[in-house]
């Protein structure tokens, strides 16, 4: 199973590709991880993709085309994955249709988490992420057991800069504007799930498996 997972900031596509890929045994390919990654290390990329990551805008397409490809062929043709956050515009969604068939592989589904926008807002200001080890938490729905520390690894929790409000803002803004677009062009070719992503995240799991597994377009 190769997947694309696409939705809004906020609508669970890390925390769904994280479970998927666990349930499923697919490799999570998360292009804002591997941006966020590279930021922290202080790596040429980080150095490119900084200023648009943290002020909710788009790293430009050839930067993404580098990264996304160099992944794909290190995986190789006989390995599954989920593609988070890639591609998240027509022109990406054109680039990765075009590298496919010289990679000798296909994607199956992309699957779309819909949620609404309240509640988007209020996961986006709630998460918090662990400075050392990366796990996230949200301050309501998956607290710390101590406040603003981690349980894993016992460090100090952050916000991500571009979940401050004004951010979030530019980031919806460009999910309509660059990213529903993208809806059409999976349609038409018949690959698109769409699925009501807000409740548990098990209950929304086991929808997407679920969608995969019977609907007319998933082929699990
Ligand atoms: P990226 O990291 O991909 O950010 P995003 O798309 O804005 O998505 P988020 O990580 O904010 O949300 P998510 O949908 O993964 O939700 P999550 O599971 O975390 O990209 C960051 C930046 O990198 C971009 O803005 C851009 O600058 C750059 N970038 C990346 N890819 C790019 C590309 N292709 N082209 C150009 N630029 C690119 O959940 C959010 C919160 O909600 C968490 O706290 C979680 O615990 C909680 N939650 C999740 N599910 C549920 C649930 N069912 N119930 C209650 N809470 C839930």
């Amino acid at each position: 199973m190769r997947l694309v997972l696409m939705g809004p900031p906020g609508s669970g596509k890390g925390t769904q590709a994280k479970m998927l890929a666990e349930r499923a045994g697919l490799t999570h390919l998360s292009t804002g991880d591997i941006l966020r990654e590279a930021i922290s290390s202080g790596s040429e990329l980080g150095s490119k993709a900084q200023d648009a990551v943290e002020g909710g805008k788009l790293v430009s397409d050839d930067v993404l085309y580098d990264i996304v490809e160099a992944r794909l062929r290190e995986l190789g043709s006989d390995k599954c994955f989920i593609l988070d956050g890639f591609p998240r515009n027509l022109r990406q969604a054109e680039f990765l249709e075009a590298i496919l068939p010289s990679l000798g592989i296909g994607i199956d589904a992309t699957v779309l988490l819909d949620v609404p926008r309240e509640s988007l807002l209020r996961r986006l200001s709630g998460r918090r992420v662990c400075s050392r080890c990366g796990k996230e938490y949200h301050l309501e729905f998956s607290p710390p057991k101590v406040e603003g520390v981690c349980d894993v690894c016992g460090q100090e929790l952050y916000q991500r800069e571009d979940d401050k409000p004004d951010k979030i803002e530019k980031r919806l803004r460009m999910y309509d504007e660059a990213t529903l677009p993208m809806v059409k062009f999976y349609r038409d070719r018949g690959l698109l799930v769409e699925i009501e992503a807000e409740g548990g995240m098990e209950d929304v799991l086991e929808r997407i498996l679920d969608s995969l597994g019977q609907g007319k377009q998933g082929r699990v």
